[in-house]
């Protein structure tokens, strides 16, 4: 009996496999790793992305979402990438730095103005070179996403770079974004993201900084009680893929994929800002931090003594770079 049940299913599945062609075959399976919660701008896309690839490609490519760390922290998921263990991820632009010098250019303090300016750059020849900066390494860089510009959050109100004097603010990791907090004499310490809350809520440090949606999202307004609105840096994302992934998957699959990935991104994207000044007014209205907002001359304060951290980079980053990302404020 057992071997006539063997027999059968062996010849449908032959005969599945002779018209179409796929029949049986698994699909390919996406595993796309990040660290924030859903309900932010990557969370969002990544979600997308996962809804565009079921329509499309139902059967042949598969995204499975493992937000909050679940699957990979930072410091591990472009390893576990180059390893096969997780094919798609998108991590901060700051967190590349043992891949590529290049991408620095993005934690440069008070490079850019707004949200405009970065997008204008990224999308510039300049900002979709920077998208080939990790080909020797092994990824491939399929799409910048945002997030938005980083507020400081503090046990003590920071008004001007003298308040964050002998303070201890967690950092991704980064070595522009330790030189700037070292340019106002305080102690950087590169943390994962997964470690946040718990080191502000014991107090193992005094502050960090970040967006607006990952300040509300983990909670960290609950256990700083202010924020400097300071937009002084940014954070953005870059999703990522290995080549050796990338170029297993069957072409005309892969060109489906790309496409379902930047329709994903411009969702996000677009929903980015919004969901900035929408958490920023959760805050608010939580009353469980105070926002300081600086007048232009406490803010010229920050922006005279952080901006050296450019020159001091400038060798690793290229001088064209930098300036061609700085006339995207123009
Ligand atoms: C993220 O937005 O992916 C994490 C940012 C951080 O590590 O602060």
């Amino acid at each position: 009996m057992l071997r006539k049940i063997t027999t059968l299913v062996a010849t449908a599945a032959l005969s599945a496999f002779l018209v179409t062609g796929t029949a049986f075959a698994s699909p390919v399976v996406i595993k796309f790793s990040h660290v924030v919660a859903e309900n932010t701008p990557k969370g969002q896309m990544a979600n997308k992305f996962k809804e565009l690839v079921a329509e499309r490609l139902a059967g042949k490519v598969e995204v499975e979402v493992f937000p909050n760390s679940q699957l990979f922290g930072d410091n591990k998921v472009l390893e576990a990438m180059l390893l096969g263990d997780v094919q798609m991820g998108a991590p901060a632009l700051s967190k590349f730095a043992r891949y590529t010098n290049k991408l620095q250019i993005f934690d440069l303090p008070f490079l850019f103005k707004d949200m405009a300016a970065v997008e204008k750059f990224q999308q510039s020849a300049k900002g979709q070179e920077l998208l080939d900066s990790l080909q020797k390494r092994g990824l491939v860089g399929l799409g910048y996403l945002h997030n938005g510009l980083k507020q400081l959050s503090s046990s003590k109100p920071l008004k001007v770079p003298a308040d964050a004097d002998g303070l201890k603010f967690r950092i991704m990791s980064s070595d522009v974004l330790a030189a700037q907090f070292k340019a106002v004499n305080a102690t950087p310490l590169k943390k994962p993201f997964s470690e946040v809350f718990t080191l502000l809520q014991t107090k193992a440090i005094d502050g960090q900084e970040n967006t607006w949606s990952n300040i509300y999202s983990k909670k960290f307004f609950e256990v700083q009680p202010y924020i400097t609105e300071s937009n002084h840096g940014l954070l953005d994302y870059m999703v990522v893929t290995s080549k050796e992934f990338w170029l297993s998957v069957p072409e005309a699959d892969r060109a489906v994929v790309k496409k379902c990935l930047d329709e994903a991104i411009a969702f996000g994207n677009a929903i980015a800002a919004k969901k900035s000044m929408d958490d920023r007014q959760k805050i608010i209205d939580s009353n469980r931090s105070e926002i300081i907002t600086l007048t232009d001359a406490e803010r010229n304060q920050w922006v005279e003594v952080m901006k050296p951290v450019w020159e001091e980079f400038e060798k690793e980053i290229g001088k064209d770079m930098i300036d061609a990302a700085y006339k995207s404020n123009m």
